[in-house]
Parts: C-alpha cells; structure tokens; sequence
C-alpha cells in the first residue's frame, strides 16, 4: 500500500547546502594567547607549530590582528617572571594577565577578553593552588585555601577589565565562590565560564611547555576527572550550573563529544576547548602530509559544534577565520 521508504541520499551539490544542519563560524571561535612576562620578542613554542608567547607589549597588536580577521574573543593565560608557594603574581594588579587585560580592552574595547583563572603558571611547585598536607597525609591541593586565591585572582582580572573569567582549577565550589566574590565587588555582569569538566588528559603536555606549568611533584589527577567517568563528568557540570557558571566547558574536546552532547542537554552555553595535544597532532601529521590540514581542521570542529558546543577553543582560530 505505501511505497518502501529507503534511504534517500540527496545527491544534487545544489541542494545539499540547504540541508547542512550545522554551520561553523567566526563567532564561534575563541583563541587562547600567551603573554610572557620574561619575553622581549615571540617566543616561538615547539610543541605547538604556529603558537608563540609574546611579550606584553605585542598583546594588543596580535589581539588585533585577529579581531581584524573577524575572532572576537580571545582567552589569555599569563606566564610571569615571578612565582612563589602562594601563587602571588597571579593575582597582582600590576601582574602580566592584568596588564595584558588593559591593553587589548584599551585597543580593541570589542574583542571579548577572557582570563584563565588558574594558579599553576604562577607556583612555584605548578600545581593549580595552595598545596598542603591533607587528611590522608600527601601533600596535595587545598580545596578551600585556594578557592581564597582564585577569589584573588578573578577579582584581578574584573578590576583590569575581563568581560569573562575562566576558573580552570576544578575546585569544589569554585563557581559559587567567585561569583560571590565578584559580585560583592559590583562585578555582577563580569561571567563566568567554569572549566566544569577538565579530565585529566594526556592531550595537555604541548600546553604544559607553552605555559611553563609542569609539576614538579605528583600529578592533577586528585582534581582533574577520569577520562572514564562520563556520569560524573555531568554531575560536576551539574553542579557548576547550580552555582551559576554562565558558561560550562569541556575539555579536551574531540574525544569526550559524548560528554559535551550530555552537557548541552543542562541548556546554558557550552565551550569545547580543542587542547594543545589535539593541535599539535594534527599540525605534525599535516607537516608529513599524511593529513591535509584544513580539511582535517575544519571537519574536527565542525563535528564539535555538531555535539553541541556554543564556543569553541582553538588554537587554530586565526587559521580557520581566514579560511571560513
Ligand atoms: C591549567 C590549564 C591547562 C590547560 C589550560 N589551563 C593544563 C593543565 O591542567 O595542565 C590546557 C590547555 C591545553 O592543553 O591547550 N589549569
Ligand atoms: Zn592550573
């Protein structure tokens, strides 16, 4: 009685375009920038073809060349000359991040500035807070003395002129602590995105040399999450939500999409961050040609927005806003 219904592929180049049903763009991007406090010129990063650290007074220019390109928002991370126990130059008025702050808000007052809101650049030891010993007897990270610190330091970053801080700790209460701290300050209307969701993933070591942030003892798995536990992964993101992050975030991007597709589901903005091991694999495969590097990029992002990322994180922004 009814026809067969079978699989209809649409063949006509013409048409396919209208039926797309996720479409990349400029506006979607986020390009994290380092600013190297002991850096008289770029410091190109090995790890990371294409990445360097620039000196403060580069800051601008570079924001603006990628602004000029159509990439309206950047993510900083600070590299000092300056660290200690206590993480002090983080949260300095007169710190790197801080005076990077001013200088790309004063050149391009539209370019949406976010800070990442972490201590591990700036530790002595690298690990992301206040280290002590705890109740089982290791020396390890100290849940509500940092979040005293990250209260510091975002509180900085609002004062230098942030439009968006990026806690990237995984401490708990961090969200509802910084928001507290930042709204009794009057900066109700800086947000915030929350590393809600940052396993602890093999894919950060490029980054860990770009921001000179390696530990030297131990290593983050006691605060970042199992790239096994996808349940607890939505949980804490759950949470974050709760305590009124503006922004959830997960993070590597393209081998947890499963996760970031639940997370989308809470129904407030969703940032993939495609890490520096994510980028630095794919720019050596291209670099032997065994993958062609556009396609490869723009088809790994794509599928990121198709899992339902808002935002993306890449270090591959200023490429992709000249290809799209
Ligand atoms: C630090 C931080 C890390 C990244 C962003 N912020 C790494 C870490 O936990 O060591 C990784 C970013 C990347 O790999 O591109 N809190
Ligand atoms: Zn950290």
């Amino acid at each position: 009685m009814f026809p067969e219904r079978r699989m209809r592929r649409v063949r006509s180049r013409t048409i396919q375009p209208l039926l797309c049903e996720t479409t990349l763009s400029k506006n979607d991007l986020v390009a994290p920038l380092f600013v190297d406090e002991t850096a008289k010129a770029p410091v190109a990063i090995e790890s990371m073809p294409g990445q360097s650290r620039y000196p403060v007074d580069m800051i601008a220019a570079v924001a603006g060349d990628l602004y000029e390109r159509g990439c309206r928002a950047v993510l900083l991370f600070g590299i000092p000359a300056f660290k200690d126990e206590a993480a002090t130059s983080a949260y300095d008025s007169e710190g790197i991040v801080q005076q990077a702050v001013r200088r790309v808000k004063a050149a391009y007052p539209k370019m949406v500035v976010i800070t990442d809101v972490c201590a591990c650049e700036y530790t002595s030891h690298g690990h992301c807070g206040i280290v002590g010993s705890t109740r089982c007897g290791d020396k390890d990270l100290l849940n509500d003395e940092s979040l005293l610190l990250m209260n510091r330091i975002a509180l900085s970053h609002a004062e230098a002129g942030a439009d968006i801080v990026a806690p990237s700790c995984m401490l708990d209460g961090m969200v509802a602590s910084i928001r507290g701290a930042l709204d009794k300050e009057g900066y109700e209307d800086v947000l915030i995105m929350s590393y809600s969701t940052k396993f602890s993933s093999a894919l950060y070591g490029p980054f860990r040399e770009a921001a000179a942030s390696g530990f030297s003892f131990g290593d983050r798995t006691t605060y970042q999450m199992n790239p096994a536990n996808g349940r607890e992964a939505y949980l804490e993101s759950q949470l974050d939500y709760e305590e009124g992050a503006d922004i959830l975030m997960v993070k590597p991007a393209g081998p947890y999409l499963d996760v970031l597709a639940d997370i989308a589901t809470l129904g407030i903005p969703v940032a993939a961050y495609q890490v520096s091991g994510e980028y630095a694999m794919i720019k050596a495969a291209a670099e032997r040609g065994w993958i062609k590097e556009k396609e490869t990029v723009l088809e790994t992002l794509t599928c990121i927005k198709r899992a339902g990322a808002d935002l993306i994180i890449t270090y591959f922004a200023r490429d992709v806003c000249g290809w799209l």
